[in-house]
C-alpha cells in the first residue's frame, strides 16, 4: 500500500448565480465568486494551514490528485474538473462552495466512488479508490464512505426504520442477516432516538417533513458507522430553522464523534461550521479566508443563499 505524501495546501469552493439581496448573501457571493478574499490572505491561509498539518504530523485520511473529469454530450464537452488537489485530514470538516454548475456534485461522486474521474487519482486512508472494481468499491462504500443528498433518496414504500436498516440489509447475505437482524434493529431503533425520530419510525417517508426526512437520512448514513461523510447541500431543501438543526448536529458529529465530513453547501451558516472553506471555480479548489474585506464573516445565521430551483 502505498505511503501518502505530507498535507499540502488546501483546495477551494465556489459561487451562485443570483443577485445578492441582503449583506449575508452578497457575502456568500463574494465567497462564492472569489472575490472576497485576496490572494495574498488566501496563500497565507493556505500556509498556515499546511504548516500546522505538517507540524501535527497528521496524514489525510483522504487525498485527491490532479483529478480531471468533463461530460461529453454529442460534439459539446464539459470540462468540469480540471485538475483538483485536496487533501483532507482524519477528523476535519471542509465546506465546499462554487456557483451551481461548477462541479461540486460531481467531485463529491468522484471522491466518493459513486463516480470515475477521467483522470487523477483519489486515495482513502492509504488506499486508492479510483482503480478499484466496482464491487471493491461498493464495498468501500458500505463500509466507510457515507452519502447525504439534498433530496434524501430514501426509499418510499420503507418505513423510516426500514430504511435506516437498508444498509445493513444490502450488506448481508440472508444467513447474516437473519442473525444480525436485532441487532441492526436496535442500532437503528437508537439513531433514530438520537436523531429525536424515534416516534416515526414505522412512518413511510412521504408522511415526514424535509428537516425528519434529512434526520432519517443522516441516521442511515450512520448506520454503518462510516469514516468518511460526504454531505451534498443537506439543507438545500430545508427552512432556516430545520437547516440550523442538521448544521448543529453535523458539528456535532465531527467535533464528538471525529467524523470527517465533506460538505458542499450554500448555507452561510453551515459554512460557517466548517473548519476550512474551499471554493470550487475552474476546475480546481481555491482555500477561502474567513476574513471578509471591510470585517469578518457575519455572526448572524442567514437564510440558505441558493435560489429555490
Ligand atoms: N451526467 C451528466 N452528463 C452531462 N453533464 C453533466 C452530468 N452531470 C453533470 N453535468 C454537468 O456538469 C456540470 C457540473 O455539474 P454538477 O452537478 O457537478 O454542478 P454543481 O456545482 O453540483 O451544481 P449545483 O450547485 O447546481 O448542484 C454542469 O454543467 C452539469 O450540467
Ligand atoms: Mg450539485
Amino acid at each position: 500500500m502505498a505511503e501518502l505524501s505530507e498535507p499540502q495546501s488546501p483546495s477551494g469552493v465556489s459561487p451562485l448565480g443570483a443577485a445578492p439581496a441582503t449583506a449575508a448573501e452578497e457575502t456568500m457571493s463574494a465567497i462564492t465568486s472569489g472575490d472576497g478574499c485576496g490572494a495574498a490572505n488566501g496563500l497565507v491561509q493556505a500556509l498556515l494551514r499546511s504548516g500546522n498539518d505538517v507540524a501535527s504530523g497528521a496524514r489525510p485520511i483522504l487525498e485527491a490528485r490532479q483529478l480531471y473529469k468533463a461530460y461529453r454530450k454529442g460534439r459539446h464537452e464539459i470540462s468540469v474538473l480540471r485538475g483538483v488537489e485536496l487533501q483532507v485530514r482524519q477528523g476535519e470538516f471542509v465546506a465546499v462552495v462554487g456557483a451551481s454548475g461548477s462541479g461540486k456534485s460531481t467531485l463529491l461522486h468522484v471522491l466518493g466512488t459513486l463516480d470515475a474521474p477521467d483522470r487523477g487519482e483519489v486515495w482513502f486512508e492509504g488506499r486508492r479508490l479510483d482503480t478499484l472494481s466496482p464491487r471493491e468499491k461498493d464495498k468501500v462504500r458500505n463500509e466507510a464512505i457515507a452519502f447525504i443528498f439534498q433530496f434524501y433518496h430514501l426509499l418510499p414504500e420503507l418505513t423510516l426504520l426500514e430504511n435506516i436498516m437498508m444498509p445493513a440489509l444490502i450488506r448481508c447475505s440472508v444467513p447474516v442477516w437473519l442473525w444480525q437482524r436485532w441487532s441492526a434493529r436496535k442500532r437503528a431503533w437508537q439513531l433514530l432516538d438520537r436523531l429525536g425520530l424515534a416516534s416515526q419510525a414505522n412512518r413511510r417517508p412521504a408522511e415526514l417533513s424535509g428537516g425528519e426526512l434529512q434526520r432519517a437520512a443522516i441516521a442511515r448514513a450512520l448506520f454503518a458507522q462510516p469514516k468518511l461523510l460526504l454531505a451534498d447541500e443537506p439543507t438545500g431543501n430545508l427552512d432556516p430553522a430545520n437547516a440550523s438543526q442538521i448544521a448543529a448536529l453535523l458539528r456535532d458529529l465531527n467535533r464528538n464523534e471525529r467524523m470527517t465530513i465533506i460538505m458542499v453547501t450554500h448555507n452561510w451558516e453551515l459554512a460557517q461550521q466548517a473548519d476550512r472553506v474551499l471554493r470550487l471555480a475552474d476546475g480546481q479548489l481555491h482555500p477561502v479566508c474567513r476574513e471578509m474585506p471591510g470585517g469578518q464573516w457575519p455572526a448572524t445565521s442567514a437564510p440558505d443563499e441558493r435560489p429555490a430551483s
